[in-house]
């Protein structure tokens, strides 16, 4: 079967699928942004989680329940901050998506959202973040064994929203 790689113009914390990620920083307690939306939304037990888990180190990724999301699971990962990573920036942004990935396999998650990692707060042009995270799902896809149906890509923006759905028509 065929995954659909969709881009999407939503607030991911709507979104009723398996998993949504979460681009979160090192310690995992929320913040401004996605992680700040997704923690109001999925509330107080999830920062229980989180403050148990204690922290995660950038490129990696946890999960947790949805709580009060309609998603059953949260993937939380840690995107690099654009400049600060000596040029290690990419290879950390694509384990993000890997390292999300192996954690939705590994939980027989079939459906999942990402939101646009590190392009926020951590600075990431947008123009070089989606190809990474674009090609980056893609090779999962034909590289490992999944069953997964659907990998939408959230966008919060018009312009982030027209650039992905321009990359993924070109596939
Ligand atoms: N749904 C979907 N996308 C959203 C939402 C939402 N509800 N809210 C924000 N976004 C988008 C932003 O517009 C941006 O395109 O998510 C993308 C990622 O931006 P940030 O949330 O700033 O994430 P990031 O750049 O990875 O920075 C992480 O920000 O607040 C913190 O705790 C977080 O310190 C960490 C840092």
């Amino acid at each position: 079967m065929k995954t659909q790689l969709l881009a999407i113009k939503q607030d991911i914390t709507t979104l009723e699928v398996d998993a949504i990620v979460n681009a979160a920083n090192r310690r995992l307690l929320g913040g401004g942004g996605v992680d700040g939306a997704i923690h109001n939304a999925a509330g107080e037990e999830l920062y229980n989680a989180c403050l148990k888990i204690g922290g995660c180190m950038e490129g990696e990724a946890v999960i947790t329940k949805g709580f009060k999301l309609p998603a059953k699971w949260i993937i939380h990962t840690v995107g690099p901050i654009y400049g600060n990573e000596n040029g290690r920036e990419s290879d950390m942004l694509r384990s993000c998506y890997m390292m999300s990935l192996h954690l939705a396999v590994d939980n027989n998650i079939k459906t999942i959202a990402f939101p646009n990692i590190s392009t926020g707060v951590y600075g990431y042009p947008i123009e070089e973040a989606a190809p990474i995270a674009i090609q980056t799902v893609k090779d999962f896809l034909e590289e490992e064994r999944h069953d997964i149906e659907k990998v939408y890509f959230v966008s919060f923006s018009d312009n982030d929203y027209e650039i992905y759905k321009n990359l993924l028509s070109q596939q």
